[in-house]
């Protein structure tokens, strides 16, 4: 058993956070450190009762080598087989709390080290990172501390057990405990210790904290700088220390004095006491405000100085002036609102498990800014601390979230005593380590975990302590609703995945004093995303409405190595994880792999900070950022007439303000009514940013100069018939989305797939059935010079409403390798998420799957013809749309019935054939795996569709 721990089993106890921790500060950097990430020893055991005290010294037989940081769950353990495992709501074993399996698996992590000399006779800290779920900490195989809360460091001073030479030490990892009651979060349940370790010398006198509180006045545009230093004697305070700090603005030049204050040590008088802190404050006339959109940061240098005036620490902080608050329902940053333009994420690296690098974190927000992605919620744990470093200087709003989520109990664990301590170490530490970053401008009471008085206790720490930041707790919901009382804990009205009737409603409501922010909504899995530009169309027209966090950035999925060397990416299950959600764990809006999925062209686009649309003067460009003007940005127009480039040409725009927009004349005649034409204005940036090469594109918009008069028939293009390569089958089917229903759990997509005519198919089975002998089908085939004309009509029953599609399907030989087409584009995109797709004249390869589990993906709506092209022998199969004039179109090498039988992407069939389907009705994609299914007006009917096209083999050589 191992010593004093053994005795106390503190992992099964929810009351005891921590043993012999160090309080919580914010980031410092002024000590000598020394890293110990690297390789170390790690014995795994199957249960913490079983760790042998032996363990915890020395050598041992049965050690393997493990990286730190890492999660040993990704890693090779030897003979001892410990994977990861997913589930979302449900706990991977069974409750109550804080009941915990009997396998348990416990890592013992060891290693060595050596101290300079000058260490022992100073303060020694070790710093862990993060360690799922939690650890307990021995040198020298004397037991030191214990600690918990897997995403928040804990330091803790080894001073008494470390000598000079070799020493020893050993940090025990327990893999599930009483406090992963209140990490249920949905992603992976990892282990290990999986942020960076390290030990710091630290002076016995020496500055322990320097919070900083900013404070500006939008009005004046002044602000106010207050740092403190905190100062731990390390025993009895000392008379003549003192702290020196220095203020410098964003080009590192000095303002204002030199500050040196005296650290109170004599006049420690009973009531008035307020520690040994020294406290230093400037007034900023003219701030240089930090935004995500003008990320000016200031300096804030604090040295402790000795008795005999010897600088002993100098700690830099990077802070931002600006201020946050929430009036008349509106959340304002530096007394403007702003829009969220929000996804939550996650630590995820399809190798690294949970153990994301700088770089990782930097490529996430390239990713995201090259996507207009400006505001964060760090959902659902505060991240490392590099992350907000990055935020604060590259410019993200982030909503720092602490790491309490209690699904599988709700409502209970929130009112539970025994927890109370958990919510409030959770959150105040979260607090006390990241409250000088300006990038966060709102403090997240957790996820999932209900609306109790820990959370209202909580609240209120928060409040106390950093009253310069608004709240935000979704779980009110539950209890206050969303017009609420001001008595609430949430500042924020944060509901998830909402309709967007109700969200209209509380704007116009007009009730309460508090904004909606979307902590979830648009759930991005598979292909899904439908209506976001509906979203966006009521956020932007209704106040007290600002925006959203789109669940979630990235597909957790894990590369998994078979026997045979191949890798795949899997998802839950696939570990052999009982129970488990299987796919459910994969809905980001790029792959695990950082691979954007179309719709992230559409949320590009839905908040792209320049809009152009038709006004009656001409165009109105309306710029949404808060603080900057458009100077960044080069705008272009290309006139499309017909649907083919008529001219381009530069767009002139004079300046215009944040929050703001002008009327610009339309930059070229607009030819005759027999035309159609299309305005299509572009905004690229005109310098090499830190997320882009210059010439990026920023935003986009097409405007409609005319619609035709005359409805348009079929061109006249020369061709063959196509009869002998072609013949077009009806299809009413898509290879159901993972927003169809669960497409891989069954019993949960039964629950979840309300309409008829989707419940039909999945009952019969896909390509099982002939469509034509479930509705009315007439069919007049025409044969001329132009090639063959197909002209259907179909009767869809009332009890078929609601179908995927209504259209035709045929294969094409493989060596139909190209595209092209006339009709939105260039990439994938469906009737509820099309507004970033322009019309135009497009060309490419058939798509690949986009998508991790393979489903419907690859349409391209609105075309007037398409072709596939032969490249080799210069051959098209041409098809023009008769009426309705445009059509819905996809070309891609599988069929339905193989994309819906598939359960991951390696059973795929390889393919020598294309599979093209026209469709003249397509429903839309919705986000119905958790939210909002497809709004009425993106539903098939029943009823009556006539439709007609054309098909022709044409020369493309
Ligand atoms: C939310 C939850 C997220 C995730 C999402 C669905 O309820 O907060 O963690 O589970 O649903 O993917």
């Amino acid at each position: 058993m191992l010593p004093v721990i053994g005795a106390l089993r503190p992992w099964a106890d929810p009351a005891l956070v921590s043993i012999h921790r160090l309080p919580m500060h914010v980031p410092l950097t002024g000590f000598e450190r020394t890293s110990l990430d690297g390789s170390w020893q790690l014995e795994m055991f199957a249960h913490p009762d079983r760790v042998p005290a032996a363990a915890v010294t020395g050598e041992r037989a049965g050690a393997v080598s493990v990286e730190v940081p890492g999660n040993w769950t990704m890693q090779d353990l030897g003979g001892f087989v410990d994977l990861p495992h997913y589930t979302n709501v449900e706990m991977p074993f069974p409750g109550p709390p804080p009941r915990l399996p009997a396998r348990n698996a416990t890592g013992v992590y060891r290693r060595s080290f050596t101290l300079p000399a000058r260490w022992l006779r100073q303060r020694c800290v070790l710093h862990v990172g993060g360690a799922e779920s939690v650890h307990a900490v021995y040198v020298n195989g004397q037991f030191v501390g214990y600690g918990t809360d897997s995403r928040l460091p804990s330091e803790y001073d080894v001073g008494p057990f470390v000598a000079s030479g070799n020493n020893e030490v050993a940090i025990v990892v327990v893999r599930y405990s009483a406090q992963s009651y209140v990490e249920d979060q949905d992603h992976w349940w990892m282990a290990g210790l999986h942020r960076s370790v390290w030990l710091e010398s630290r002076p016995a006198v020496h500055l322990s904290d320097v919070p900083v509180d900013v404070g500006y006045d939008p009005a004046t545009g002044d602000g106010s700088v207050e740092v403190s230093g905190v100062v731990d004697f390390g025993g009895a305070p000392e008379a003549g220390w003192s702290v020196r700090s220095t203020l410098r603005g964003p080009n590192g030049r000095r303002i204002g004095r030199v500050m040196t204050e005296e650290v109170p040590h004599r006049d420690a008088r009973p009531y008035v006491f307020e520690g040994f802190r020294t406290t230093s404050r400037w007034t900023v006339r003219g701030a240089k405000a930090w935004s995500a959109e003008t990320p000016s940061r200031y300096s804030i240098t604090v040295e402790l100085i000795d008795d005999r005036g010897v600088p002993r620490q100098t700690e830099v902080q990077h802070v931002g002036i600006r201020s946050v608050e929430v009036r008349d329902r509106q959340l304002l940053v530096n007394g403007q609102p702003v829009w969220v333009f929000g996804v939550n994420r996650h630590d995820h690296h399809p190798d690294r498990g949970k153990a994301v690098t700088v770089d990782d974190m930097r490529a996430d927000l390239v990713a995201m800014r090259a996507h207009n992605i400006t505001a964060i919620r760090t959902s659902h744990y505060p991240n490392d601390r590099a992350f907000y470093d990055l935020c604060d200087e590259l410019g993200f709003y982030v909503f720092d979230e602490a790491d309490i989520e209690s699904h599988a109990y709700n409502t209970s664990l929130c009112d539970d005593p025994s927890y109370r301590a958990t919510w409030l170490s959770r959150g105040a530490r979260m607090v006390e380590r990241d409250r000088n970053h300006p990038c966060i401008i709102a403090w997240s009471l957790g996820n999932e975990s209900g609306d109790g008085v820990n959370h209202h206790a909580l609240a209120t720490w928060i409040r106390s302590t950093d009253p310069s930041r608004p709240l935000h707790h979704e779980g009110e919901i539950l209890h206050g609703g969303w017009v609420g009382i001001e008595t609430n804990v949430s500042d924020i009205v944060g509901p998830m995945y909402p309709d967007i009737d109700a969200i209209r409603e509380y704007g116009e409501a007009g009730a309460g004093s508090r904004p909606l922010i979307m902590s979830e909504y648009s759930h991005a899995m598979g292909n899904s995303n439908g209506s976001l530009a509906d979203y966006w169309d009521v956020i932007v027209s209704t106040p007290g409405l600002q925006g959203g966090f789109v669940w979630e950035w990235k597909d957790h999925a894990l590369r998994q190595r078979a026997s045979d060397g191949t890798t795949r990416l899997a998802y839950g299950g696939q570990f052999g994880d009982t129970p488990n959600d299987g796919n459910f764990v994969a809905d980001g809006l790029v792959s695990a792999d950082l691979e954007p999925h179309p719709a992230m062209r559409e949320l590009a686009w839905v908040h792209r900070p320049v809009t152009v649309d038709r006004s009656r003067g001409g165009l109105r460009v309306e710029n949404r950022r808060s603080f900057a003007d458009l100077a960044d940005l080069r705008a272009t127009w290309e006139l499309l007439v017909d649907g083919d480039v008529d001219r381009r040409g530069t767009l002139r725009v004079p300046r215009v303000a944040p929050r703001s927009s002008i009327t610009v004349p339309v930059p070229v005649d607009v030819p005759g009514p027999a035309h159609e034409v299309l305005l299509t204005v572009r905004w690229q940036t005109r310098h090499e940013t830190w997320f882009a090469p210059a010439g990026h594109l920023v935003a986009w918009d097409q405007v409609r100069l005319r619609r035709r008069r005359t409805a348009r028939r079929p061109s006249g293009s020369e061709g063959a018939g196509a009869g002998e390569l072609v013949a077009p089958r009806l299809n009413l089917w898509r290879a159901a989305t993972d927003n169809d229903g669960f497409k891989l759990m069954p019993e949960k997509r039964r629950r979840r797939a309300p309409n008829v005519a989707l419940r039909h198919w999945q009952a019969a089975g896909i390509d099982v059935r002939s469509a034509d002998e479930l509705v009315d089908h007439d069919l007049r085939v025409e044969r001329d010079e132009h090639g063959t004309t197909y002209r259907h009509t179909v009767d869809v029953p009332e009890s078929l409403a609601d179908l995927p599609r209504v259209g035709v399907s045929f294969e094409l030989p493989a060596r139909f390798d190209r595209m092209r087409w006339s009709g939105r584009g260039p990439h994938e995109n469906y009737p509820d998420r099309n507004r970033s797709a322009m019309s135009g004249v497009w060309e490419g390869p058939p798509d690949a799957l986009p998508y991790l589990v393979p489903q419907e993906f690859g349409l391209r709506t609105d075309c007037t013809w398409f072709e596939l092209i032969d490249t080799v022998a210069g051959q098209a199969v041409r098809i023009d749309a008769g009426r309705p004039a445009t059509m819905h179109v996809s070309a891609v090498r599988h069929t339905a019935g193989e994309l819906f039988a598939a359960g991951n992407v390696v059973d795929l069939p390889p393919s020598d054939r294309l599979v093209v389907c026209l469709d003249t009705a397509h429903r839309g994609l919705g986000t119905a795996s958790c939210g909002p299914d497809v709004l009425p007006r993106y539903r098939l009917a029943p009823g009556r569709y006539e439709f007609s096209y054309r098909i022709a083999l044409v020369d493309r050589s």
